[in-house]
């Protein structure tokens, strides 16, 4: 089990297409799991999915407590968002895109479909911070980041300091 690195905007495994899991009780998920944790908790971050460490695999995690309260750690294994209500704005941060926060319009309310690690499948609502956390990382799973939800004005300036940190060679 490790700490993995986090795959950094501008990679290209970050927008790669990500494949449906379909062997469940699996030891190579298991510890694909085990080592998002550990690398979410460790950022830290309230939330992770596989292309962020490389893997191109529809599995996420989410923990608003981030590794304090395990009742909260929430397993997503080919999501779905199968309905939103409302809309909330708030500023969104993601740790592939590292110390930038922009504020991103979200449903308030999401129901999501997905599998636990033994295959099996659940809807789970999550309403304010949660509904947030589970939209932007099934947005992770079809290769879209937060700046991709936001003005092509507020998206430029964003990678802006991007592209100065990535020539200074500080990204
Ligand atoms: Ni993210």
């Amino acid at each position: 089990m490790a700490i993995r690195e986090i795959v950094k905007y501008g990679d290209p495994r970050l927008v790669a297409k990500n494949g449906i899991v379909e062997v469940y009780d699996d030891p190579g998920l298991a510890a694909l799991l085990q080592d998002m944790k550990e690398t979410c908790w460790a950022a830290p971050g309230v939330g992770l999915a596989a292309p962020q460490i490389g893997v191109s695999l529809r599995v996420a995690i989410v923990d608003l407590s981030v590794g304090k309260d395990p009742s909260q750690l929430i397993v997503l294994v080919n999501p779905v968002v199968v309905d939103t209500q409302g809309r909330i704005r708030d500023e969104e941060g993601c740790l592939s895109l590292p110390d930038l926060v922009e504020t991103v319009d979200r449903p308030e309310r999401v129901t999501v479909e997905a599998f636990d690690e033994h295959g099996d499948k659940r809807a789970l609502d999550g309403r304010d911070l949660l509904a947030r956390a589970f939209c932007h990382e099934v947005d992770h799973l079809d290769q879209r980041l937060f700046v991709d939800r936001l003005s092509p004005l507020k998206k430029g300036l964003l990678l802006r300091q991007v592209v100065k940190r990535q020539r200074k060679g500080t990204w």
